[in-house]
């Protein structure tokens, strides 16, 4: 299969038009969002969901999120619409927060891999938006890796999971997020399933109190069950091996430094995740400047294309623990999953 990659800018109108027709036909198209890029399909199609599933290795007990581009849309997707929800989305929607509620029975058993609930989300994208409208219909869409990979910001990473696969993929340039929406559920007191661009804080402002699902910053025990089946696998996940360093900024860098000297000793080939405020300390070894502690967004947004760019150059990866608050606490769940929750302390 020729894989075709239209512009979103230069090619909007086709771009649209061909992923919108594509969709209807079922078959699997990505697209850009404001959070990562997406494999789309027909989420009303349980065919048309199968070949998601089967393009990514994806584990079929893994539910997938529906992208709708109207509000008034999850009224047919769910049971109904909870007073909680239409807070949270006319607040929030379109952006990158994800309302999980039960499902009405047009959602396929395929899109929600048999739980009574369904994901939904409105993405703040105008190519996302403009597709779903062309789309008419539901678009099921998971981050457009391959399973256990960093998910794609770039429509370059895209077409290094599935050039040749997907007929379509349509490039949006750089996602502004990076990191995927952040999973609310809404049964019972709402709970975090995942962290993501949308904080903690700015939903407890708008409903009180928010938990968060332990599965967020810890690794599940022996036959513990996630709430969100997501979380049980090892995600974002380079080839190389990735240790997390626990401490404040100057701590963590300086036992970086220590680890690296010793790790090339062995003849191993490091690299290091840096800040802004840490890169001076890593004078002389190969770093990557992802973004600024205080400023988390930035972090995030620059994650998975570093692991990205540093695969296969790299054998081992060291990165400095943040702090929780805000977008770092979405930084800090990808990054400990991605170093499969291997720590040290500074
Ligand atoms: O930002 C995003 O959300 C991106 C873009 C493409 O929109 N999509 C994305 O999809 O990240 P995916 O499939 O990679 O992650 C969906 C997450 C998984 O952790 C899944 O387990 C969880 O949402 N999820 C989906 N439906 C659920 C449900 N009914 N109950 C609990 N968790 C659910
Ligand atoms: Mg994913």
């Amino acid at each position: 299969m020729l894989t075709q990659c239209f512009n979103a800018c230069a090619q909007k109108e086709n771009a649209t038009r061909l992923g919108g027709r594509l969709i209807q036909a079922g078959e699997v198209v990505a697209f850009p969002t404001e959070t990562v890029y997406g494999l789309g399909a027909d989420g009303l199609n349980p065919e048309a969901v199968r070949k998601i599933f089967e393009l990514k290795g994806r584990p079929g007990d893994n539910p997938l999120i529906l992208h709708v581009a109207r509000k008034s849309d999850v009224r047919r997707l769910w049971t109904q619409v909870p007073p909680v929800a239409q807070r949270l989305m006319d607040a929030l929607w379109p952006g990158p927060l994800t309302l999980v509620y039960q499902r009405s029975d047009i959602v396929p058993d395929e899109v929600t891999a048999g739980l009574d609930t369904v994901a939904v989300r409105m993405p703040d994208h105008k190519t996302a938006l403009a597709l779903i409208r062309a789309a008419e219909r539901p678009v099921a869409a998971p981050s457009a890796n391959i399973s256990g990979k960093p998910s794609p910001t770039l429509a370059e990473h895209v077409l290094e999971d599935f050039d040749g696969r997907i007929p379509l993929v349509i490039d949006g340039g750089p996602c502004r997020v990076g990191v995927e929406s952040t999973v609310l559920s809404l049964e019972g007191v709402p709970t975090i399933l995942r962290p993501g661009g949308v904080t903690r804080e700015m939903l407890e402002v708008l409903v009180g109190e928010v938990r968060l699902s332990p599965a967020v910053l810890h690794p599940l025990g022996e036959g513990e069950s996630p709430s969100s089946p997501g979380m049980k696998y090892r995600h974002y996940a380079p080839s190389a091996e990735l240790v997390v360093v626990n401490g404040s900024a100057a701590k963590a860098a300086a036992r970086i430094r220590q680890e690296v000297e010793r790790a090339e000793i062995e003849g191993r080939k490091c690299a290091i995740l840096a800040t802004k405020q840490t890169q001076s300390f890593y004078r002389g070894k190969r770093y990557v400047i992802i973004g600024d502690r205080d400023c988390p967004d930035t972090l995030c947004a620059n994650l998975f294309a570093a692991l990205r760019a540093l695969e296969g150059t790299a054998d081992l990866i060291f990165a400095e623990q943040v702090g929780l608050r805000d977008s770092g606490l979405a930084f800090m769940n990808r990054l400990l999953r991605a170093a499969g929750f291997q720590t040290i302390e500074a």
